[in-house]
Parts: C-alpha cells; sequence; structure tokens
C-alpha cells in the first residue's frame, strides 16, 4: 500500500514571520496519529527554510524547496544548490514544476538534471508534469505527459526511480478553481504508471507516488484522494490557509 502525502507549496508567499505563524498554526492542528496514515511536507520559500525547519523538527512534518540548480556550485547567480537545501534540513524538493517551465523556461532536459542532482543529494523529487488547455482541447494531453515523464527519467536506475515522486498538475486548473475531476485526474495517474511500467517494470509503477495538484482544496480533496491512483497532493493556495491544508491532510 502506498502511503498518503500531502505537500504544502507556498509558491513566492509569505515572509520569515508569516511562515512562522503558518507552520505554528499548522503545527497545533495536527493530532501525531495522522503521520501514521499520511505524510505532510511543507514547501515555504528559500528564505524561509531555516525559520521552518526550527519549528518542525522535531515533529513528523517534513521539508521540501520549491527548486534547485543542476550544478553544484559556482558562478551562477541567484540560484540555490542542492547541497544548500539539504543543509537546512529539506528532504524533498519541487522540480519542473509548470510555473518554473513557463515563466523560468525550464525543459525536460533541465529537470532531467536536476532530479539527477536532488537524488546524488539524497533529496526525494517531486517531479511536476502537465498538459495546457490548448493541449488538453487538441487530444494530446495524455502524449504531452507521456514525453514529460519519458524525458525526465533519462538515465534514471530502477533503484533510483524508487525514490522519485511525480505531481500531475495539469496546468489549467492550477490556481483557477477548475479542479480536475477525480476521473479525469486518476486517468491520468493511470497512464503514468503505464509509462512507467513500460520504462522500467509493473512493481516499480506499483511502488511509486503520483499526486494530483491543481485547485486542491477541503471541499474536493476527498473524492480526489479515494481515487485508486491519487496517492495525495500538491497543494498550492489551500496550504497557505491552515484550517484548508489540516482539513486536506484529515482527508486522504
Ligand atoms: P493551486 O492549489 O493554488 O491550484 O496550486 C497548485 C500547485 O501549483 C501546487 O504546486
Amino acid at each position: 500500500m502506498r502511503k498518503k502525502l500531502i505537500a504544502g507549496n507556498w509558491k513566492m508567499n509569505l515572509n520569515i514571520e508569516q511562515s512562522e505563524k503558518l507552520t505554528s498554526l499548522i503545527l497545533e492542528k495536527l493530532n501525531e496519529d495522522i503521520f501514521n496514515k499520511t505524510d505532510v511536507v511543507l514547501c515555504p520559500p528559500f528564505t524561509s527554510l531555516f525559520n521552518v525547519h526550527t519549528l518542525i523538527k522535531n515533529s513528523k512534518i517534513k521539508l521540501g524547496a520549491q527548486n534547485i540548480h543542476y550544478k553544484d556550485e559556482g558562478a551562477y547567480t541567484g540560484e540555490i544548490s542542492a547541497s544548500m537545501i539539504k543543509s537546512v534540513g529539506c528532504e524533498f524538493v519541487i522540480l519542473g514544476h509548470s510555473e518554473r517551465r513557463q515563466y523560468f523556461y525550464e525543459t525536460d532536459e533541465t529537470v532531467n538534471l536536476k532530479i539527477k542532482k536532488a537524488l546524488e543529494f539524497s533529496l526525494i523529487p517531486i517531479v511536476c508534469v502537465g498538459e495546457t488547455i490548448t493541449e488538453r482541447e487538441s487530444g494530446i494531453h495524455e502524449t504531452v505527459v507521456e514525453n514529460q515523464v519519458v524525458n525526465s527519467l533519462k538515465d534514471i536506475s530502477p533503484d533510483q526511480l524508487k525514490n522519485i515522486i511525480f505531481a500531475y498538475e495539469p496546468v489549467w486548473a492550477i490556481g483557477t478553481g477548475h479542479t480536475a475531476t477525480p476521473i479525469q485526474a486518476n486517468s491520468m495517474h493511470r497512464k503514468i504508471r503505464t509509462v512507467i511500467e513500460n520504462l522500467y517494470s509493473n512493481d516499480i509503477a506499483n511502488t511509486i507516488k503520483i499526486l494530483y495538484g491543481g485547485s486542491v482544496n477541503e471541499k474536493n480533496s476527498a473524492d480526489l484522494f479515494s481515487q485508486p491512483d491519487i496517492d495525495g497532493g500538491l497543494v498550492g493556495g489551500a496550504s497557505l490557509k491552515p484550517d484548508s491544508f489540516t482539513e486536506i491532510i484529515l482527508s486522504a
């Protein structure tokens, strides 16, 4: 059985003080028992990682970053390395988010390099894939997502793949309030599992976690997470609201 995972992607929101406040409220609301069923990961902006880690380090909540560079170190002004986020307490890193692909020109190739760098530092990559509305309307959504999965896994061994999480985030569902229906989402998760089965094996395809992201809230989360191939969520807007986020966790 795959354990459910709920990750909060805070995106470019909250300064240090606001991040501490949100973290404390989430900690207050979550009972220890919940972590037997569900893993919880907070992904604040880089500037809040240290302070959020200080607050959660004695709890079961885990820390993730929203990006890394694929090089170890050097003259890359403004970038953050795998070693840096590891040293601040991160265990996870979101890679290839559609906002990074759209605004910062990330490609499947750079996502692949970043996955390899994250794994080298024993960070668990949460690799985002998903189609735009135009791609869905022209019926090529499955091919688009298949290509993203295949390209991002170039030269990744079966052993490495076991430490990777995918997140299916249809671009048209992000921040729009238009969630994919549970059936639509599950069908794409099934597709991703089939792609992985063809590349690797049935065993690995059944072990790997695939999260859904895109307008997840406390009202739609239970239906989404009850689907057989949906192993939790990557939550944006609702992860900034302590009540909504904890209700989403409880619904998993
Ligand atoms: P929203 O939940 O705000 O739609 O964002 C989803 C997302 O992009 C998570 O990574």
